[in-house]
């Protein structure tokens, strides 16, 4: 894709899943990455695999809703490469969605944390990426948002909530820096099979999804992976402030 080779890109969640595959894809695109995850031996794994292939990756501890801890991803990749193009914030804590519940029931520090790493996280993603993709000129931000901001679950409130608001949060980036250069976009993922989903999904509730959805098939963390790439490359230059359900046609809005 054009304008992403020789590119600097930060991974926040990339030791599996989405995050994992887009840095792999990125990776092969010329992009050259700093990933961050509190799986640490995952992520030193995707880097290995990157630069064993010839690419350029570097790898650090991240939990994204630690502010330092944040901020030094960002640092790293700057000082490994010189600079900042692209951010994707990816990164989400779905062991708690696991025994996330509704609004009258929810254990509070469930909430909390929740969007602690998946909400507040990404806002930290955002505010130290974006001075240094301002020195750049231009640049992208991605987040991983899910179908779970739209569709009125009656359970996981917390993770639906926290989902809305990377939606916001990714408007008001693209408000008010898009005319700077900086785009910003969020990812609606249906139902993706990744390592840990696939490891806790009963074949009934695959067979009942796929039933619910308009392909043949379900998700891939390959197809997240492309729509980012897309997204941060320059035939993605003119989409800005939107989230793009990524779902084979469960959703379809106006
Ligand atoms: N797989 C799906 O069906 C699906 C659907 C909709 C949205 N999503 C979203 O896609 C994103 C990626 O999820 P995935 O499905 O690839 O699952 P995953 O568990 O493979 O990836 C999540 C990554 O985030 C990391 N992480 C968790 N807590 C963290 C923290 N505090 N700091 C830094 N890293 C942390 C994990 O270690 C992991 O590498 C998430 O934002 C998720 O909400 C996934």
């Amino acid at each position: 894709m054009r304008g992403l080779n020789g590119k600097v890109a930060v991974i926040a969640g990339a030791a599996t899943g989405i995050g994992k595959a887009t840095a792999l894809k990125l990776a092969e695109e010329g992009v050259s990455l700093t990933l961050g995850d509190t799986n640490v031996a995952g992520i030193e794994a995707v880097a290995q695999q990157i630069n064993a292939a010839g690419g350029k990756a570097v790898a650090i501890p991240c939990d994204i809703s630690d502010d330092a801890e944040v901020k030094a991803l960002v640092d790293l990749a700057v000082k490994a490469y010189g600079g900042l193009d692209f951010m994707h914030a990816n990164a989400a804590d779905l062991s708690l969605c696991m025994i996330d519940t509704h609004a009258v029931d929810v254990p509070l520090e469930l909430f909390d944390r929740t969007i602690a790493v998946n909400l507040r996280g990404h806002l930290l993603c955002t505010r130290h990426s974006i001075p240094e993709i301002q020195k750049r000129g231009r640049g992208a931000i991605v987040y991983t948002s899910s179908g779970a901001a739209y569709a009125g679950e009656p359970e996981r409130v917390a993770y639906a909530v926290s989902k809305s608001g990377i939606n916001a949060l990714m408007r008001h980036v693209a408000s008010r820096w898009g005319k700077e250069g900086i785009r910003s976009n969020a990812i609606a993922p249906g139902v993706v099979l990744t390592e840990n989903s696939t490891a806790n999904m009963p074949d009934e509730m695959r067979a009942m999804i796929l039933q619910m959805g308009r392909s043949p098939r379900l998700g891939r963390p390959e197809d997240i992976a492309s729509m980012v790439a897309l997204l941060f490359s320059d035939e993605g230059e003119w989409i800005n402030g939107q989230v793009i359900s990524v779902d084979g046609g469960v959703t379809m809005r106006a």
